[in-house]
């Protein structure tokens, strides 16, 4: 039997990363965080000297990086600062990065570990081009405004100094980056479900998504 596939696609700091690790937990999925595979690399570059800007440079880093990638690299809280943030945007949009991570992520899609049911998949292209047969896939959004105020607090309450003007800024730049990039491009598949997070809290979002991958994992069984 096929393994359901759930995608959960959105720009940064739409809540997806806590829907998504939250949703699998209910469900007994793996939870794949592709955006954190991403900023390893970028992370790798940085400390190499290397500029995420250089397409050679960052496709090479990916294919080395894919390696010796174990998952519990993911847990790395350095992949998390804003300077990493950045670097991973930059280096994310080469398709030389993108080819050389797909096989892992396609992988954890179509084989989740035992003794997972199935797999959630996060980040920016797993409905469109990762998994675009998945079984339920939700694109998840929020005004820049409010993803600046949850991203400025979870900031600040790492101890990282900043403001919400420059995280807004920052995201904007980023949403920018992500979505205009000529390979896999940020953007609903056809047949997601678009979900605004503006005004729910993180149980909210949960509740509303968790009734729909239900009602659509019903009607595929
Ligand atoms: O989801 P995130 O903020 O951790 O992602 C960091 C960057 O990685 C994001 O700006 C773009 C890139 N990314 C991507 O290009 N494709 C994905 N599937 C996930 C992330």
């Amino acid at each position: 039997m096929k393994t359901p596939v759930i995608t959960i696609d959105g720009p940064a700091a739409s809540g997806k990363g806590t829907l998504a690790k939250r949703l699998a937990e209910k469900l007994g999925f793996y939870y794949l965080d592709s955006g954190a595979i991403y900023r390893l690399v970028a992370l790798k570059m940085l400390q190499a000297g290397l500029n995420p800007d250089d397409e050679l440079a960052a496709a090479k880093t990916a294919r080395d990086f894919i390696s010796g990638f174990d998952a519990s690299q993911i847990a790395n809280p350095d992949i998390r600062t804003q300077q990493v943030s950045d670097a991973a945007s930059r280096s994310s949009r080469f398709s030389g990065v993108r080819s050389a991570l797909m096989e892992i992520q396609r992988k954890v899609a179509h084989t989740p570990p035992t003794p997972f049911k199935g797999a959630v998949l996060e980040g920016r292209d797993m409905g469109t081009v990762v998994a675009p047969e998945a079984d339920v896939k939700i694109f998840l959004t929020a005004s820049p405004e409010a993803r600046a105020q949850r991203r400025t607090k979870e900031l600040l309450s790492r101890g990282e100094k900043t403001t919400y003007e420059a995280v807004l800024q920052d995201l904007k730049e980023r949403d920018e980056r992500d979505s205009t990039r000529e390979v896999a491009p940020l953007r609903p598949a056809q047949d997601a479900a678009t979900v605004d997070t503006s005004g729910m809290d993180a149980d909210a979002a949960l509740a509303h998504v968790l009734d729909l991958v239900r009602k659509r994992l019903t009607k595929t069984a």
